[in-house]
């Protein structure tokens, strides 16, 4: 039997589908397939912006006819959207033929759901309130070889006012030690090259004593030749610990993301961030001081409610202060429930559009600026995919940057020196120095 899954929004959220995976392979569903060969189709769905939402609208309504055609295909809808107030109920009346509804508290329930739909057709929805234990133990099917996502911590306990993700992940939860260790030690020991450790706030993990700069000392300490790397970070919880963790270890990604999304204090502070831009701009300093060749991306969103063009010309300004090697840029969109969606000063569709225009041009720019430097020198990459179209493999340096070479032979999952004989934009293209 085959299954076909398709994701939006966050790499949890990928990650999530590939335990989605693993409880249907579990069901006797042992092959990813095409829409129309599938005997069951998943929507992992997100909710963080209107534009993710309509997405997955579209997509879903596409449906009607396969299964017009194909009655017995089991169409299944998940993830944040679904966890939305109001929205099963919603997509539900509007899509009659979705058989299961579950949410982001219910995937130890999606095989039972399944195996009730298989035995009787009744259709069903499923949405717990969170609960206080860890849904651990589903193995998941891996789709990203040589990397691995591991989660370390679920839900957010934030409510930046823009954000819907409290709402539908719920609390922030820390899973235990030993068992991220564990998974960490079996993936190395399985042959994955990179791990990505995974949460909305991966500085603010607790685990008894355990905090995170303690945990990531301890998963980048294995034996083997593997990276690490994590996000998200929150510049509010950023500590002077974890800057020494990466500095002692050479295996952890000398790349940090850690979201801005604004550079002006009072935006900041209207978006309850707690940090102001000075803040920010220190931690950076640290960072830089004691891992100089460190880099740093970020998220800015643009519109927020009452933002100002002097305001939005400093998050401009912050693009180039920062020094950040690139950005996820957003138009802000407001999300019902969300605190700042009650704000009065609704920024124009015009003046946010113009606003972004002008984000991306400076983020690229600086992007291009950046790549172009990298011309000359040799990286140490991990070959991650094959390109079909450029006939290439590519693949990424400690530093994150993306580097594209030729090779008769399969390399995926091997650590490759590329010296960079050319720039464009955020790709390089470079010669295998053996
Ligand atoms: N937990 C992470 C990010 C989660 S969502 C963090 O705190 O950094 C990823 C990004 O989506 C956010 O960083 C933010 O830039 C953007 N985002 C979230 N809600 C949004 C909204 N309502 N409108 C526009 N962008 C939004
Ligand atoms: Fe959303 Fe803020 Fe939590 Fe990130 S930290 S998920 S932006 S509420
Ligand atoms: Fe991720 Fe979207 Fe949910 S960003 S946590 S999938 S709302």
């Amino acid at each position: 039997m085959k299954y076909h899954i398709t994701t939006y929004g966050c790499q949890m959220n990928v990650h999530e589908s590939e335990k989605i995976a693993g409880v249907l392979s579990s069901l006797g569903y042992d092959e990813e397939s095409a829409e129309e060969e599938a005997d069951i189709i998943v929507f992992n769905t997100c909710c963080i912006r209107e534009n993710a939402e309509n997405h997955a609208f579209g997509n879903i309504g596409a449906l009607k006819k396969l299964k017009k055609r194909k009655p017995e295909l089991i169409v299944v809808l998940g993830g944040c959207m679904a966890q939305e107030e109001g929205k099963a109920e919603y997509f539900r009346r509007k899509f009659p033929f979705i058989d299961i509804v579950f949410g982001t508290h219910n995937l130890s329930e999606l095989s039972t759901l399944i195996e009730k739909r298989r035995a009787t057709g009744k259709k069903s929805v499923s949405l717990k309130e969170e609960r206080e234990e860890i849904e651990d133990g589903i193995v998941p099917v891996r789709t990203s070889y040589p990397n691995a996502w591991v989660n370390i911590t679920y839900g957010c306990n934030n409510f930046c006012s823009y954000c819907i993700v409290p709402y539908v992940r719920g609390r922030e939860k820390s899973r235990k030690k030993e068992e991220i260790l564990k998974e960490v030690e079996f993936l190395v020991g399985a042959g994955y090259k990179e791990i990505t450790l995974l949460g909305q706030n991966v500085n603010s993990y607790a685990d008894g004593e355990t905090r995170f700069p303690a945990l990531l000392d301890e998963v980048a300490s294995l034996r083997g030749k593997y990276r690490v790397s994590f996000m998200t970070s929150h510049p509010k919880d950023f500590s002077e610990e974890l800057v020494a963790v990466m500095k002692k270890h050479e295996n952890i990604c000398r790349r940090l993301h850690l979201p801005a999304q604004s550079g002006s204090d009072r935006i900041l502070s209207l978006m309850n961030r707690r940090y102001t831009r000075q803040k920010y701009l220190s931690e950076i300093a640290l960072l830089k001081r004691e891992i100089p060749d460190c880099e740093v991306t970020t998220d800015l969103i643009v519109g927020f409610p009452t933002e100002t063009e002097e305001e939005f010309s400093e998050t401009l300004s912050l693009v180039n202060e920062a020094d950040f090697s690139s950005a996820f840029t957003f138009v802000y969109s407001p999300r019902e429930g969300t605190k700042a969606a009650a704000m009065e000063g609704r920024i124009s569709d015009e003046v946010s559009k113009n606003r972004i225009m002008r984000l991306v041009d400076a983020v690229n720019a600086q992007t291009r600026e950046k790549s172009a430097k990298c011309v000359g020198k040799t990286f140490e990459i991990l070959v991650e995919d094959y390109d079909e179209k450029k006939n290439l493999y590519l693949g990424r340096d400690i530093y994150g940057r993306m580097g594209y070479f030729k090779s008769d032979r399969d390399r995926v999952g091997e650590f490759v020196r590329l010296k960079i004989t050319k720039a464009n934009g955020v790709s390089l293209f470079g010669e295998e120095e053996k």
